[in-house]
């Protein structure tokens, strides 16, 4: 993954830059650099390993004069994370540097090449050969954007690249494949960047690059080429839905707690969405036969609408995660692969969706970010409107999708017949009742949650238990507790606890169960069984359950008991309870909550 920056103006723009990588931090964030062209045949480079704040602060990028840049964050895949294999990367003469997102596949072969033509190469990085071959191609042609051009014919691979090169002081020269880019236009500068957080604060006008173009930025024009042609291609300049402050902490001291914060919001943009998109979605879903696609916390989501369109939808459609998507799927024509994704750049689901078209099946995706490759990709497509989220773990982009999917699944159904048009409404009222609870959930159970996390933030591993839809739920949540607070937790079906992972249950052990209301009796008694049988062997069980007539069971340890609400609701609203626990845990063990370790918000690599 890794962010990568580039900023031209008249005047200096180091702060502008290093504000650049601040904001791309979550796409990568275990070393940074900037570089910069400033008169001198030399580009000055500044690097090192940690965070933006603290390496610019100690390597002084904002003091670096120039007003032409390129800047990076990296979430290292090819080599250790040091100093040298920070970005950006220059040539032998230091009169070219790069920066890159992605991974050149065929860099081994590159790289004995130049070394043997006299290039000294001072990182282990997949990158380095990008400059170097352009410092080759140079002392061929003397013309800076043929030697990028002859450079970027000879990558194979995935490739978001931001070139500056001294000999051309006023140009960024950029490139793309299948890892995104983007070109920022503002008042008094131009940006290139990973995607638009990046120069938000400065401009909201946009335009995208599409795999196999390549492009040249001045400080008050861009140009827009075929890599195959040369040919000029003219692009819509777009204005972008977000603005600074939707971006900003506003007060809360996580990104993650502000996005718990604002699902209610979150959740009434979701079911704003335009009838006319769901239904044709529904439609398509009916029509063909539906694969739904995503990983990570979309997986999840997937595996929930699944549950949604066998309960509603009147057919069971295959849920697949991304990663493993090309090693199981067989597609034909009659397919449809709806793909989920916040960032709409998750490499693994961008591939399940290439893989799909190859198979001749129809695409459609559902996306929080305007202009990413699947939105681009896809035959049909539904934009969140979920807003930026910049915290690392999905939180309010999750629930989105799951009113979404939920919205499409009861339509699915409504077109099936297997559910009444009136039920559907019934069920889509149901759903208008989650932000009001939501509130509730935030205001009145906080306080309780983080006591509950407190007092079992000793315990080292964590079973997190559903049923049916509640299922999804816990794999959801468990994920959500590996996450942020780097403790171990598994989602299970709590049906399957009892083949095995049964004999883990001691006081070392605690165990989370989703219940279903006790309107859904049968759901509600086999859950019940599984609670009994963990009480049984002495392990801790932490119940999480809408408020119903009568005491919880007082088998339970502990209980959080969510605000009275339609039965329906119950697992939105135990995954928004399950997101506070994990948070609370993470808190207490002081963990890095807006960027945990290993992790990037956007994995754009294989
Ligand atoms: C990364 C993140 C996960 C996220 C997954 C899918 O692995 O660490 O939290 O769920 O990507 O991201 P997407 O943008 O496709 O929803």
């Amino acid at each position: 993954m890794c962010g990568i920056a580039g900023v031209i103006s008249l005047g200096d723009i180091a702060e502008r830059l290093v504000q650049c990588i601040h904001n791309l931090e979550y796409r990568g964030y275990d070393s940074c650099g900037v570089a910069m062209v400033n008169g001198s045949p030399h580009i000055h480079v500044r690097k090192n390993i940690g965070a933006v704040a603290e390496v610019s602060e100690k390597e002084r990028f904002s003091s670096l004069a120039g007003h032409t840049g390129i800047a990076h964050t990296r979430w290292a895949t090819h080599g250790k994370v040091t100093r040298e294999n920070a970005h950006p990367h220059s040539s032998c003469a230091a009169d070219f540097s790069v920066t890159h997102n992605g991974i050149i596949s065929n860099h081994e072969r590159l790289r004995a090449r130049l070394t043997r033509d006299g290039h000294k190469f001072l990182s282990e990085t997949d990158t380095e050969v990008i400059v170097h071959l352009v410092e080759d191609y140079f002392m061929k042609s003397m013309s800076v954007e043929k030697a990028f051009v002859a450079a970027i014919r000879e990558l194979e691979g995935t490739y978001a690249v931001a070139m500056i090169s001294s000999h051309e002081p006023d140009r960024i020269f950029c490139v793309r494949k299948e890892s995104p880019l983007i070109i920022g236009l503002g008042t008094d500068a131009n940006y290139v960047a990973s995607d638009f957080n990046a120069f938000v604060d400065h401009t909201k006008k946009a335009v995208f690059i599409e795999d196999g173009e390549y492009a040249v930025v001045a400080h008050d024009s861009h140009s827009i080429k075929s890599i195959a042609t040369g040919e000029a291609v003219c692009r819509e300049v777009l204005e972008l839905p977000w603005d600074s402050e939707m971006a900003q902490k506003g007060g809360f001291p996580h990104y993650m707690l502000k996005e718990i914060y604002e699902q209610p919001t979150v959740v009434n943009s979701a079911l704003d969405i335009d009838e006319a998109k769901i239904e044709n979605l529904a439609r398509l879903t009916v029509e063909k036969n539906l694969v739904l696609t995503g990983v990570g916390t979309t997986f999840y989501i997937t595996q929930f609408a699944q549950y949604m369109f066998s309960i509603y939808g009147g057919a069971t459609p295959l849920a697949l995660s991304s990663d493993e998507f090309r090693h199981l799927a067989r597609m034909n024509k009659d397919s449809l692969v709806l793909a989920v994704s916040q960032s709409g750049e998750t490499y693994d689901t961008l591939t399940a969706l290439r893989v799909a078209k190859n198979q001749r099946a129809s695409t459609a995706a559902i996306v929080n970010v305007m202009g990413s490759s699947m939105a681009r990709t896809v035959d049909s497509l539904i934009l969140q409107g979920s807003g930026p989220e910049i915290c690392v773990l999905s939180t309010k982009a999750a629930l989105s999708q799951m009113i979404i999917l939920t919205r499409v699944a009861l339509e699915a159904g409504v077109l099936r017949g297997t559910i009444t048009r009136k039920e559907a409404n019934a069920r889509i009222k149901d759903l208008r009742a989650i932000p009001d609870a939501i509130e509730r959930t935030l205001n009145e159970k906080s306080g309780f949650i983080h006591t509950i996390a407190k007092a079992q933030s000793h315990i080292n591993h964590w079973l997190f238990l559903g049923r049916e839809r509640y299922y999804p739920v816990a794999r959801e949540s468990a994920l959500k507790m590996k996450e942020v607070s780097y403790v171990h937790a598994e989602g299970m079906p709590s049906g399957f606890l009892k083949h095995g992972t049964i004999a883990l249950i001691d006081e070392k052990m605690n165990s989370v169960v989703f219940m279903p209301p006790k309107e859904q009796k049968e759901l509600y008694d086999l859950s019940m069984s599984s609670v009994e049988e963990i009480r049984a062997r002495g392990g801790y069980i932490l119940g999480i359950m809408l408020e119903e007539k009568g005491k919880p069971p007082g088998v339970f340890s502990d209980v959080i008991t969510l605000p009275k609400a339609p039965s329906f609701v119950a697992p939105y609203l135990q995954m928004v309870a399950a997101q506070l626990l994990s948070y609370f845990t993470a808190v207490t063990l002081k963990r890095n909550i807006d960027r945990p370790r290993s992790l990037a918000k956007s994995v754009t690599v294989a």
